[in-house]
């Protein structure tokens, strides 16, 4: 059988092609791993609630696993996450008033800074602040609720503080969406006019092959990149099913697979067009058997099948239009 070609020697000269994993994973598909990336984000480890479940517990033990994977292959490393209302302990917000909050975070954010900044390339500082429907910019969240609007620029000074050097990241999804878009640009706009605290923008790229609208795609990455930052494509996955379904659906078809493909090969066509702003594209998920739509929004839906790898580690039909340009 004819080697496969590897995406990150492909890509050598656009951006880095990263893959959200986990310490089982790397033990069990460390060969795939390995060879076709040359990014790793944890998928859970290192996030507030799996790494630093009570005051004063932390459990490195998973992260650590993945930062001595990194180190030992040469792979860059994204941080992900900081300051998110996702897998945040309640004890952050025990209390409720401001400062109380505010050193919490500070000493979390020291201590990840003390152990992992060697080996992380960009933070996701705050992950998903934004709302995704009416006129409020953010969303309401536990960390909303205690810090009000500050809640991000707060967040980033503190990471700036503490690790004056680092690259910082604001992440989230239903980027292309141009109503939650023209939230995420004046959220830009506060972090760039209260001190340039950002350094690039996180678009997450969770989408599907109903109603992804290339054009929107392309507006986007010109309008976050007139901001003066640069851009990570961080959690990219393609469903073949719309977000709104939340039922249980048809298995894949020969024509899904056939369209994912083609929007795969479009999709990194703008990418590669855009490689002087874009840093990095990061599939969330190394293959479709370890992709977390297996199950969200719902359990038990068909297999899903977002990735560019099947469950055997063998290249898909989008893989291919990925790598042929
Ligand atoms: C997901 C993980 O993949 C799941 O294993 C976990 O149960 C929930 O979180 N946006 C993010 C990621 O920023 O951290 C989420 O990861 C997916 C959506």
């Amino acid at each position: 059988m004819p080697a496969i070609p590897s995406l990150k020697e492909r890509y050598r000269d656009y951006f880095d092609i990263g893959a959200a994993i986990t310490p089982q994973l790397l033990q069990t598909k460390g060969d795939l791993i390995k060879t076709q990336f040359s990014s790793l984000t944890a998928e859970n480890q290192m996030k507030p609630g799996p790494i630093h479940p009570a005051p004063d517990t932390w459990a490195f033990e998973d992260a650590d696993a993945i930062a001595a994977f990194a180190r030992e292959h040469n792979l860059h490393l994204r941080g992900h996450t900081l300051v998110w209302h996702n897998q945040t302990p309640e004890w952050f917000y025990e209390g409720g008033d401001k400062d109380t909050l505010l050193s919490r975070v500070k000493a979390h954010m020291q201590v990840m800074f003390d152990r992992y900044a060697k080996d992380i390339i960009a933070w996701d500082v705050v992950n998903e602040a934004v709302a995704d429907q009416g006129d409020e910019i953010f969303r309401d969240s536990r960390y909303h609720q205690i810090l009000g609007d500050n809640l991000v620029v707060r967040s980033f000074e503190l990471a700036r503080e503490l690790l004056p050097g680092g690259y910082f990241v604001y992440n989230d999804y239903n980027e292309i969406m141009p109503a939650k878009r023209t939230k995420i640009l004046a959220l830009l706009d506060m972090l760039k006019s209260a001190g340039n605290l950002v350094d690039a923008f996180g678009f997450q790229c969770h989408w599907n092959i109903h109603d992804l609208d290339l054009d929107e795609l392309r507006r986007s990455i010109e309008l976050y990149a007139a901001k003066g930052v640069h851009l990570q494509m961080t959690e990219l996955d393609l469903s073949l099913y719309a977000s709104s379904d939340k039922e249980i659906y048809d298995a894949a078809t020969p024509e899904n697979l056939a369209l994912q493909a083609d929007l795969y090969g479009k999709i990194f066509a703008i990418f590669r067009e855009y490689k002087d702003v874009i840093d990095s594209v990061t599939f969330w998920g190394a293959t479709d058997a370890d992709s977390w739509l297996q199950g969200f929004p719902v359990r038990n839906r068909p297999y899903n099948q977002p990735l560019l790898f099947d469950g055997e580690c063998q290249p898909k039909e989008c893989f291919r239009r990925v790598v042929e340009f």
